[in-house]
């Protein structure tokens, strides 16, 4: 519609287009560079805002949401903005009610009891009004952002999202969300795809308001093994990517690169080369050598230092970095690191990280 049209061309011209070039396979002068949780309790000027407010009051107040997520970029020269949010605001929209404890993270008071609770979700196509603040939040910062870096928009994948709506919290064995795998395996699907559907509808919304990247994150890859991520996660994070394409490009919009992060999926990197994202992230416990021999050469990789690494000295980050480019390349290759920063994290450290990819990638 003309509406959109005149809303996304209204943004300022991009003055940095780095990350979006590589996310497109083009050459870029040095490697792109953002990292997972760049917004977050590491940074004293993150805790001061919010000391002040609750998370999800953050996440819906679309000044605070902006004024976060541009701390980081304040501090350090990075390629990319991701948005404040969180994956869960989908299980909220969708009716669920989550607290964000402090100490604990998030707890669902009434998780998913069993195939029964399936008729208590609100519709997946009504769940998108409830997120209006999001598409704010993107619209507010994609124009104070002023072309420097690029806008990343985000959401989490089906099986993620589905395991955080029936285990309640964090789990180290997934087992009552796998258990649903095994004993209510039509039920399962049934959820998915109410998850789906809203994700579709929320990450072209997001694109409306202004998002340039979309990152997808599939966080409990790592419990599933092939076979349960050929049935249950793989067809959703496709319909997902190939959804969203269809749907931008419907609106006129240009096409959005799209990252899929299946953290722990080190088995599946092969199917997951064959969807359309143009991104893959990989976590820290997969070679890049390797990820690249896997999933072919056409595709860009997004990664990986351990975080961890963050805690070593400036000399022996640089030293790891330095490793770390060489072996992905230039060409092809965001920067990052192979999941989000811990809150003791040292501001200084990743700094350092910042600065040795523009370092050991200048052409
Ligand atoms: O800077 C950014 O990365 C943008 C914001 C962002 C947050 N969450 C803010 C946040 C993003 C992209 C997420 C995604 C998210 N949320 C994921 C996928 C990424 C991953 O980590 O695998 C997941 C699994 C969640 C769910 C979630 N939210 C958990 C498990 C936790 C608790 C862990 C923790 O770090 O405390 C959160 C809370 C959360 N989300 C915080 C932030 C800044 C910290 C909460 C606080 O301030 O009290």
């Amino acid at each position: 519609t003309p509406d959109i049209f005149v809303f996304q061309s209204g943004f300022p011209a991009m003055v940095n287009d780095r990350l979006l070039r590589a996310a497109r396979g083009e050459e870029v002068d040095q490697v792109p560079v953002w990292v997972m949780r760049q917004a977050g309790r590491y940074l004293p000027e993150f805790r001061e805002v919010r000391a002040k407010h609750d998370f999800f009051t953050m996440c819906q107040t679309p000044s605070l949401s902006c004024q976060v997520t541009l701390q980081p970029l304040d501090r350090f020269p990075l390629d990319a903005a991701i948005i404040f949010s969180d994956i869960l605001v989908i299980p909220q929209a969708l009716g669920m009610e989550v607290e964000m404890r402090p100490g604990e993270g998030p707890v669902f008071p009434s998780p998913l009891r069993g195939p029964e609770d399936l008729s208590l979700l609100a519709p997946p196509g009504d769940a998108c009004t409830k997120l209006k603040y999001v598409f704010d939040a993107l619209t507010l910062t994609r124009k104070e952002l002023k072309g420097k870096a690029t806008l990343i928009g985000f959401s989490g994948a089906p099986w993620t999202i589905m395991a955080y709506m029936i285990e309640g919290k964090g789990s180290k064995t997934m087992s009552n969300a796998k258990g649903w795998l095994y004993k209510h395996r039509e039920a399962s699907h049934k959820l998915l795809k109410i998850i789906t559907d809203a994700t579709v509808h929320y990450l072209v919304g997001q694109v409306q308001a202004g998002a340039q990247v979309l990152q997808v994150f599939e966080s409990h890859a790592e419990h599933l093994g092939p076979q349960l991520f050929r049935e249950f996660a793989l067809p959703y994070l496709k319909q997902i990517c190939d959804q969203v394409k269809e749907q931008v490009q419907r609106l006129g919009l240009p096409d959005i690169p799209m990252i899929v992060f299946p953290k722990g999926g080190h088995y599946a990197l092969k199917d997951v080369a064959a969807l359309k994202y143009e991104v893959i992230g990989i976590d820290w416990t997969v070679d890049p050598t390797l990820a690249r021999e896997l999933v072919g050469p056409t595709k860009v990789l997004q990664g990986n230092l351990d975080p961890c690494a963050l805690y070593s000295d400036q000399k022996s980050i640089d030293a790891a970095v330095k490793d770390m480019v060489q072996k992905f390349g230039r060409r092809r290759y965001i920067a990052n690191l192979g999941h989000g920063m811990y809150p003791d994290m040292n501001p200084d450290h990743l700094a350092a990280f910042v600065q040795a990819v523009q370092k050991h990638s200048k052409d």
